[in-house]
């Protein structure tokens, strides 16, 4: 649970009575009503296990322990004036007198009145609201929202008794560069799955880290690897990583889901081998089973996670609707990073974000929908590919978007995919993509989000084509001989 400090008291108040956002729900009940008749949130929203996860040998790290975590840029950000006004500004409680703020003054903005039609409910803001929503707000986020989504990550994780807080980001990718800046020097270690998201590698990329990338199988990454290769590593006196980034939930690109054995045993690592993870999470609510995988946040008896959520594969991806919840020491930290960079992530946006978040129940009704939606092409994407099977392995994935295919018979699949797919109309994404460094490759991940379900059988037919010819290719291929250099 996030410890009700002073300031989070604060922030929720701060949040009812200050910020003036009043959404204009219209909303026609008949409709909500029929959309929502089987919603049960809780369970929809239970990203927790009911096992504690309390473990005698690992303390829970204090604010000075985190010191040794910052990278160096980090640790030398300092606090703008300007924008501690401007939080203070929103938590005084009362209307004062000010000749300090750089604020511009809100009757020089042209717009009157914005309207937002959701398939459920009308959004309006107008007048002070509209103002507040197209004004400066604290770094952190818009207070009302740090407020909801505050008793979101509680009633939804609720994570063990530490003092957390929120910081609202321009997407989960931009959490990603955050934990990378605020973790991460130039040469550091960085643990991440073998095969990882395209994000981690770009922001890592300008900091020639040390990728140690471990091995997947169709329950994610395998813990006993992890652990063999930090041992070996602390046995041979190598620099030992700070920070793990994991998709815990259909993963991108493998679609694993990391089983809860997994994840207490990943987090257990964390403890032993002294590391931060950073959980990204944003296929969690596109979960096509029925088990309730417990989050790494549920489980950080320690202060050890900094999670990432989004909205963009559920919501809307250009809304970039997203958050980190993480240990107050560490997001301070970020959010000096975020003073430096944005000043904060649009008002506007946050207000439109609020305005979902607040009623779970439409929330939950609405994701279930997202859930529904995807899970039915993931299932005719299944049946489309159902004649390969029997030569190229895959598994359907639990969760996400994405299919992940090994393609045997063929070292790389390069030049199918750059070469021969584009000429016949296809496009694929190699492997290579969530690879850091450039060798070849034999997987192709797949994405069933936006094809249309009648290009499917036709795509996999192509597909099926591609391969067998660069099967034939390589096998036609002249063997080098032993003998030749
Ligand atoms: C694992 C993962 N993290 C982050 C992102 C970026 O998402 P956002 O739109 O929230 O920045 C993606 C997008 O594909 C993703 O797959």
């Amino acid at each position: 649970m996030f410890a009700t400090t002073k300031f989070g008291k604060a922030n929720a108040e701060m949040g009812r009575r200050l910020f003036e956002i009043r959404t204009v729900a219209l909303v026609s009940q008949k409709q909500l009503m029929s959309s929502q008749k089987d919603v049960n949130v809780e369970d929809f929203f239970k990203f927790y296990s009911d096992k504690s996860s309390h473990d005698d040998r690992y303390k829970p790290l204090s604010g000075a322990d985190y010191d040794r975590f910052f990278s160096q840029r980090s640790a030398l950000r300092e606090p703008a004036i300007t924008r501690q006004i401007t939080s203070l500004s929103y938590k005084v409680g009362k209307e004062m007198i000010s000749l300090a703020e750089g604020m511009p003054n809100e009757q020089v903005f042209p717009f009157t009145s914005l309207s937002l039609e959701t398939k459920s409910s009308t959004f309006k803001l107008e007048g002070k609201a509209l103002a507040s929503a197209l004004q400066y707000i604290p770094s952190q986020g818009l207070p009302a929202l740090v407020a909801e989504l505050t008793a979101f990550q509680n009633e939804a994780h609720r994570p063990p008794k530490l003092p957390r807080d929120i910081q609202v980001t321009n997407g989960g990718q931009h959490g990603i560069y955050q934990c990378v800046e605020l973790l991460v020097d130039v040469g550091d270690p960085v643990i991440t799955s073998e095969f990882a998201y395209t994000g981690i590698h770009a922001a890592l990329k300008p900091y020639k880290a040390e990728i140690i990338g471990i091995s997947e199988d169709k329950d994610g990454m395998i813990p006993e690897t992890l652990d063999s290769v930090l041992g070996e590593r602390l046995r041979r006196g190598l620099k030992m990583p700070k920070m793990l980034y994991i998709i815990p939930t259909g993963s991108n690109p493998t679609g694993t889901v990391i089983t809860e054995e997994r994840r207490r045993q990943i987090y257990e690592l964390a403890c032993r081998y002294d590391f931060l993870i950073v959980e990204d999470d944003p296929y969690v609510f596109l979960n096509y089973t029925d088990r309730h995988t417990p989050s790494f946040l549920s489980l950080d008896t320690c202060g050890r996670v900094l999670r990432l959520d989004s909205f963009s594969k559920v919501v809307s991806s250009g809304l970039r609707a997203a958050w980190i919840t993480a240990p107050s020491p560490l997001l301070y930290r970020l959010q000096l990073h975020m003073q430096a960079e944005l000043l904060h992530s649009c008002t506007l946006a946050q207000a439109i974000l609020l305005h979902l978040v607040s009623c779970r129940k439409t929330l939950a009704s609405h994701l279930m929908g997202a859930r529904d939606f995807y899970g039915k092409r993931r299932e005719a994407l299944n049946t489309a590919l159902a004649p390969l099977a029997a030569t190229i392995p895959f598994h359907k994935p639990d969760a996400g978007l994405f299919y992940w295919l090994r393609v045997p018979g063929v070292e790389d699949v390069y030049n199918m995919v750059f070469h021969t797919a584009l000429q016949r109309g296809l496009m694929l994404i190699p492997g290579h993509a969530f690879m850091p460094y450039n060798a070849p490759c034999q997987y192709l991940r797949l994405t069933f989000s936006k094809i249309k379900y009648e290009d499917m059988d036709s795509a996999v037919r192509t597909l099926a084509e591609l391969i067998k010819d660069e099967q034939q290719k390589t096998l036609q291929k002249p063997k080098r001989l032993a003998t030749e250099g």
